[in-house]
């Protein structure tokens, strides 16, 4: 069965009422059901319980109509004024700026009712349909919001794990190239200090020799003014001035007896034989390796050997540790001779100045001399080697 639209008329005026109603009740194409009303309270009481499809109101209520309208549970009830004269509301511009759909004036023309009342419940109930379905619309976009956003967050919890688990990686990555690189340097540094520790151990040095040689020429190096990094180097690099010395014969190293001139020279040639075997290293430690085993020997008067270089053409590196060794050698005990008294090498030391070794660097031996023996007794020879 068809439902009948509810309109509800408001008037003052019995008669009025009494003319429209006739009126919409002779309006066959829909079928309407009439609830009239005098007293506006009383209307809009109803309004508030019950559904009303259309209001048709006095224009004499208006005021109230509008007061009341924001209370009823559909605020947006639609409503159309009558006047009973056509005078009574000037402007039809003024009635549609505040809410009504429509203004019939006296006289009632029935035909312009029927069509206009046809018209807006027509238009009303698309409107509630639209209303309706955009409503379901909104639902179901909201649900699929909802389920998104739920989803996203999802997303965004599993990409922090991600990230985090990222992170500890790389920490561990990091940790890990630290670790290798620590492990690296460290066996490098072993590895220079074993070659030189070989070199020595061909010549029947002990082992503590290259470790007292290594810490004096890198006091030397600071005191002179090298930078931290070139005295490290130069700490490192020290151990293996001998270690040319591999390439002489046993025959020779070992001879209790004095060299003959031959021999003398080819003894020599560890300083040469050391250079060769580290020269093509492009390490820088190892290249510092090769200027301290090529240059240990030469002197600041141009009498050493191999090249005979002189004063500053000689490396700072071979310059100190030339010192560093002489020092050391001297004062230890060898298999051919007993290590010499301190004062007798410092006796040589002071005619050597500016003779075998660089002034300068004599100089800084002297001003430094209780660091430099605190370096001898930390790495005293223990008896053994
Ligand atoms: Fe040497
Ligand atoms: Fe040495």
């Amino acid at each position: 069965m068809k439902k009948s639209n509810k309109i509800a008329i408001l008037s003052e005026h019995q008669e009025e009422i009494v003319e429209i109603a006739e009126i919409i009740k002779s309006i066959t194409s829909h079928s309407y059901q009439i609830y009239d009303f005098n007293r506006v309270d009383e209307c809009i009481e109803f309004c508030k319980n019950r559904r009303v499809d259309l209001l048709l109101a006095h224009t004499s209520s208006l005021d109230i109509i509008l007061q009341q309208r924001e209370s009823l549970p559909d605020k947006n009830l639609e409503f159309i004024l009558f006047s009973s004269s056509s005078k009574e509301v000037e402007s039809g511009q003024n009635i549609f700026n505040i809410g009504a759909l429509d203004l019939f004036r006296y006289p009632f023309n029935r035909d312009e009712i029927e069509f206009k009342l046809n018209r807006y419940i027509n238009e009303y109930k698309n409107m509630v349909k639209d209303y309706n379905r955009t409503q379901k619309q909104l639902d179901r976009v909201t649900r699929i919001s909802d389920r998104q956003q739920s989803e996203l967050k999802d997303l965004n919890n599993e990409l922090d794990r991600y990230k985090h688990h990222l992170e500890d990686k790389v920490e561990e990555g990091l940790l890990e190239i630290k670790a290798l690189n620590r492990e690296i340097e460290d066996t490098q540094k072993e590895v220079i200090f074993t070659m030189g520790a070989i070199g020595e151990s061909r010549s029947k040095e002990t082992g503590n020799h290259v470790k007292r040689v290594a810490e004096y020429s890198y006091l030397l190096a600071v005191k002179y003014g090298l930078s931290e990094k070139e005295a490290e180097m130069l700490k490192q690099a020290s151990p293996m001035h001998d270690i040319g010395k591999v390439a002489i014969p046993d025959r020779i190293l070992n001879k209790p007896a004095r060299f003959t001139e031959d021999e003398f020279i080819l003894m020599q040639r560890h300083t040469e034989f050391g250079f060769e075997m580290l020269k093509h290293s492009t390490r820088e430690l190892l290249k510092t390796a090769s200027i301290v085993a090529y240059e240990h020997h030469e002197k600041w008067n141009g009498r050493g050997y191999p090249r005979g270089l002189k004063g500053d053409e000689i490396h700072i590196y071979g310059r100190i540790t030339a010192i560093a060794d002489v020092f050391d050698a001297l004062g230890s005990d060898r298999v051919y001779k007993k290590g010499w008294e301190d004062e007798r090498i410092f006796t040589l030391f002071r005619e050597e100045r500016g003779e075998h070794f660089d002034p300068k660097l004599v100089d800084l031996f002297f001003e430094n001399l209780e660091d430099i023996l605190a370096i001898r007794d930390r790495f005293v020879d223990d008896g053994t080697e």
